[in-house]
């Protein structure tokens, strides 16, 4: 089942990430999928926020995964938007059971390292208003359904 969420303030997504960020467990993974500029970044950080993560989070483009210890759990953020094809070297899946939660930016990108279990949520904008946002959470495994039962 499919949740449909509209937002129309980088507030209130940040809310959002703050809700789902209130039922978190170890070895959580969120998957971003969405346009540039649609708000994966924002709920990362709202995220973060609320994992009392004492870092600034800025957006790993670069460095496609990073990793801030400071929170109530270990966050590992990653952006794989560059990463084409191969991203054997990067190791993405053992972050998967580092007991810590991965939040990943441009999950479409990498089909073949995705995690049958996991939340994924899709940020689409609107022309009818440059501050909405239409957010579709899907949740596979039932760890990922009862949160969504829970929050929304
Ligand atoms: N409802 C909304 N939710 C989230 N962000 C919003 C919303 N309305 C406006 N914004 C703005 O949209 C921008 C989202 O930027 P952000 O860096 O989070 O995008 P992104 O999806 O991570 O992009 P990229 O693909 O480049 O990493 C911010 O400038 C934010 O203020
Ligand atoms: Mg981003």
């Amino acid at each position: 089942m499919d949740y449909k969420i509209v937002t129309y303030s980088e507030e209130e997504t940040i809310e959002l990430a703050q809700n789902i960020e209130s039922e978190k467990f170890p070895n959580m993974v969120i998957c971003l999928k969405g346009d540039l500029g649609t708000g994966k970044t924002v709920f990362t950080k709202g995220f973060a926020q609320a994992l009392e993560v004492k870092e600034e989070v800025t957006s790993p483009t670069f460095n496609i995964i990073k990793e801030y210890h400071s929170g109530e759990m270990p966050l590992f953020h990653m952006d794989v938007y560059r990463v084409e094809g191969n991203a054997d070297d990067l190791g993405i899946e053992e972050y998967y059971t580092k007991k810590g939660v991965t939040i990943i930016e441009w999950a479409d990108m990498i089909p073949d390292y995705i995690p049958e279990k996991r939340l994924d949520i899709r940020i689409k904008s609107s022309s009818e208003d440059e501050n909405k946002r239409i957010i579709i959470i899907t949740p596979y495994g039932k760890k990922y359904e009862d949160l969504c039962e829970a929050i929304l």
